[in-house]
């Protein structure tokens, strides 16, 4: 018999799907990502924004489907714990019924591809209403980037998966630097959190790496897989990571689940809970003991609960099941690292279940309809 290897094989550089060379991929993703934009001293180096191009900034905007919307309501927290407004859309919604805007609104249209259809037509409705807008997004040449007044790209290179993880990342950070760009100019300096902030991202890169080659994700799925549901919970920035946990989860398992604000849980989702229905928590360093209550409400109802939290969090270690710790970091970029300690989870569900993972059913790496 001989062996056949196809190009396919080859560039997936020996691993079983794409997604999981995309998830090994992070470390070098996110170098990209930052590679020249943060100074010697901690500050942040746009080369497309000089400081003080958001001096006039007075509330933003995000656009964004889908992963990308996580990594926008990511953003949006970040911008409001700094004191800017912000508000986190979801394309499809804005396009038809947007927001009003003024001389002060910065909309960013946050996509990977630059071509997702709803993003795109929430982009032109507020380049018609005169807002200065901006895409994030990961194609140079795109079409949000030449229809957006600005464009700030995150470096990832391809993404072959359907579903998004290591332009997960990249966004994250990106919009972590801009955020603290906007903030700075808005607001005439620094934030408070800046230069901590910036000095964590120089590291996130091998704390990712770490992640990745040290996660014991692998021998929770046979556990895990074909439960009644899986519930996702967190607040704060760990808030859209529980939502982008359960995406994930969705998209390529194929098995319910959903992500919640970790407060909302008792307010309805908490009638769903039993014994089969597993709920991971997400730690990120901030609000923790809120959560933990949370995490007590379902524990009495008998769920298993899987906490993800800094590896030195004996308080969350000793209150779940399950603990994948990751490395400590600035609070608002410890969900990048859960997050890598979610896509292996839903990734070896799926495996395990034997889904088509790079190519899930119904869905499409890039949906140019409406
Ligand atoms: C599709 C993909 C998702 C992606 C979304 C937004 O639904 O399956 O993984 O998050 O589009 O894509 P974009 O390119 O705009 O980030």
């Amino acid at each position: 018999d001989t062996v056949e290897w196809g190009s396919e094989d080859a560039e997936r550089d020996g691993f079983d799907h794409y997604m999981l060379k995309e998830i090994h991929e992070q470390p070098a993703a996110l170098e990209r990502a930052i590679n020249g934009r943060i100074t010697d001293d901690n500050r942040v180096h746009l080369e497309e924004f000089p400081p003080g191009s958001f001096a006039d900034v007075g509330e933003v905007h995000f656009l964004s489907c889908g992963t990308s919307n996580h990594a926008s309501v990511y953003a949006q927290q970040m911008l409001r714990d700094r004191g800017v407004p912000a508000y986190a859309f979801t394309a499809g919604e804005y396009a038809t019924t947007p927001a009003p805007v003024s001389d002060d609104t910065l909309v960013v249209a946050v996509t990977q591809s630059g071509e997702t259809a709803d993003t795109l037509a929430s982009l032109r409705s507020a380049n018609e209403r005169g807002a200065r807008t901006l895409a994030v997004t990961n194609v140079v040449g795109s079409t949000a980037a030449r229809e957006a007044d600005d464009a700030l790209f995150i470096r990832a290179g391809p993404e072959i998966g359907v579903a998004a993880t290591k332009t997960f990342s990249s966004q994250v950070v990106v919009l972590a630097l801009l955020v603290e760009r906007i903030v700075e100019d808005v607001t005439g300096e620094p934030s408070a959190e800046a230069e901590a902030l910036l000095s964590a991202m120089r590291e996130l890169p091998s704390q990712v790496d770490s992640v990745v080659r040290e996660s014991t994700a692998a021998s929770l799925a046979n556990r895990y897989a074909e439960r009644a549901g899986t519930f996702f919970i967190g607040r704060g920035v760990a808030y859209p990571v529980a939502c982008e946990g359960a995406l994930k989860f969705k998209e390529i398992s194929y098995e319910h689940a959903e992500g919640f604000a970790a407060g909302e849980l008792k307010h309805g989702p908490l009638a769903l809970v039993t014994p089969d229905t597993p709920v991971i928590g997400v730690f990120s360093g901030k609000h923790d003991t809120k959560t933990l209550n949370n995490v007590e409400e379902v524990r009495s109802r008998g769920a298993p609960v899987i906490g993800v939290a800094a590896e030195t969090s004996d308080h969350v270690a000793g209150a779940v099941d399950e603990f994948l710790p990751v490395p400590e970091t600035h609070p608002d970029l410890s969900g990048v690292l859960a997050n890598v300690q979610l896509q292996l989870v839903s990734y070896h569900v799926a495996d395990l279940l034997d889904r088509s993972i790079d190519k899930p059913r119904n869905l499409a790496k890039s949906v140019t309809v409406e």
